[in-house]
């Protein structure tokens, strides 16, 4: 492989290099994910995107058959409700391939949290798919703060439905929909 050695200590291959882009005078980036609902590290993430990026989109999949406990709409909603004193932070939805969603927002970053080890493996195989598909999209990632590095929506939902606290986990006016929801899956006792 033929290396540029303009840089000795960071040489760069051509095809690297071909992919590059001047940055955009406005640095959007996508944080895409299901949402379902919004945790606490969802929210840390967003926060810390939103600093660090010109605009940010949280971008919700529309994606039915995963049969989410709460509906697009409400998503969005909730979403919304969280990030409403961050003025650069927009909500969208999508279906279809993410990088393509990105390319129609001009969003030239994917913004994903990593938490565990565990986590790793799945994100990079995405973001090189995504790579590949759209080189000139950066997928960047952020380390989950160590306060939410064991939260996920899926757990959220399993401790709330087997009675558990959650408090702390999800900010409090999705608690509020979290335990109004199960009471209409459940029914009062
Ligand atoms: O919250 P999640 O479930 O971890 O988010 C996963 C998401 C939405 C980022 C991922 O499923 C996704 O990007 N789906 C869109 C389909 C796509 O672009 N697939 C090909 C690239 S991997």
């Amino acid at each position: 492989m033929k290396l540029n050695t303009a840089c000795p200590t960071h040489p760069t291959t051509p095809d690297t290099l071909a992919t590059l882009r001047p940055k955009p005078a406005t640095v959007v980036a996508l944080y895409p994910g299901s949402f379902d609902p919004i945790t606490n590290g969802h929210l840390d993430l967003i926060q810390r995107g939103s600093a660090l990026f010109d605009r940010l989109i949280v971008a919700i999949l529309r994606n039915d058959e995963k049969r989410p406990l709460f509906d697009l709409e409400e998503r969005i909603e909730m979403l919304r409700e969280v990030a409403r004193d961050l003025p650069n932070v927009e909500v969208g939805s999508f279906g279809g391939l993410l990088v393509d969603y990105a390319a129609e927002s001009g969003a030239s970053v994917i913004l994903r949290g990593i938490r565990a080890v565990s986590d790793y493996e799945y994100e990079l195989q995405m973001a090189l798919m995504n790579r590949r598909l759209r080189p000139e999209i950066e997928t960047v990632f952020l380390m989950a703060g160590e306060a939410h590095s064991f939260i996920s929506s899926r757990l959220v939902k399993e401790v709330i439905r087997l009675g558990g606290s959650i408090g702390g986990l999800v900010p409090p006016s999705i608690e509020v929909r979290l335990k109004r929801r199960l009471l209409e899956e459940t029914g009062p006792e």
